[in-house]
């Protein structure tokens, strides 16, 4: 599928903001792609579009979910801020007849991670983090000094979903079991 549609397509679902995001992302994943061998195109289109659900309000979200007799886990469905991935994988393939199952799956996992990620995964999920528009820069630097000096992409990701542990107990937010099971998977 033409990028120019997709583009046109991501930025019609996202607020300005979001949209920014998302080309930082699909910027940031197109470097980490070429320093860890991964598919650049497809790295840049998983980054380009992760985030396609993240506007919909909530009750939509689960509208949409029933309409279209998506199946997505309970646990996953209750939680707002894991949901929007999920769908956004299922809107993808819906909408953009996207059948590359690395590519949905690299939607899909964005926000948690999960164990064993494939490495087009682990670069949609840090670029995610660390893009430049809108992101901490002083976390992006952090990251891609450990990606520069120990070429480990798995200690960038620990780095991430320590991070995210960290902030949800801050912020009193519930941390989603998957969460768990990568922090202890990577460790
Ligand atoms: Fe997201
Ligand atoms: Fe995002």
């Amino acid at each position: 599928m033409d990028i120019n549609y997709i583009h046109n397509w991501i930025k019609h679902r996202l607020n300005e903001e979001r949209y920014l995001h998302s080309l930082g992302a699909e910027e940031t994943a197109r470097e980490l792609a070429v320093q860890f061998s991964v598919d650049v195109e497809k790295a840049a289109l998983a980054a380009l579009i992760h985030d396609n659900a993240k506007c919909i309000p909530y009750e939509d979200v689960l509208q949409i979910i029933k309409e279209n007799n998506f199946s997505i886990d309970e646990n996953i469905k209750s939680n707002k801020k894991v949901v929007h991935a999920y769908l956004g994988a299922l809107l993808a393939e819906k909408e953009l007849n996207i059948k590359d199952e690395d590519v949905l799956n690299a939607v899909r996992f964005h926000t948690t991670g999960r164990p064993n990620m494939t490495m087009l995964e682990k670069v949609v999920f840090l670029a995610d983090k660390i893009e430049a528009n809108t992101r901490e820069l002083d976390f992006r630097e952090e990251v891609l000094n450990i990606l520069n000096k120990t070429g480990n992409i798995d200690e960038a990701v620990m780095l991430c979903i320590g991070r995210t542990i960290h902030s949800l107990v801050d912020r009193k937010l519930m941390i989603n079991p998957i969460t768990i099971e990568v922090w202890n998977y990577y460790l």
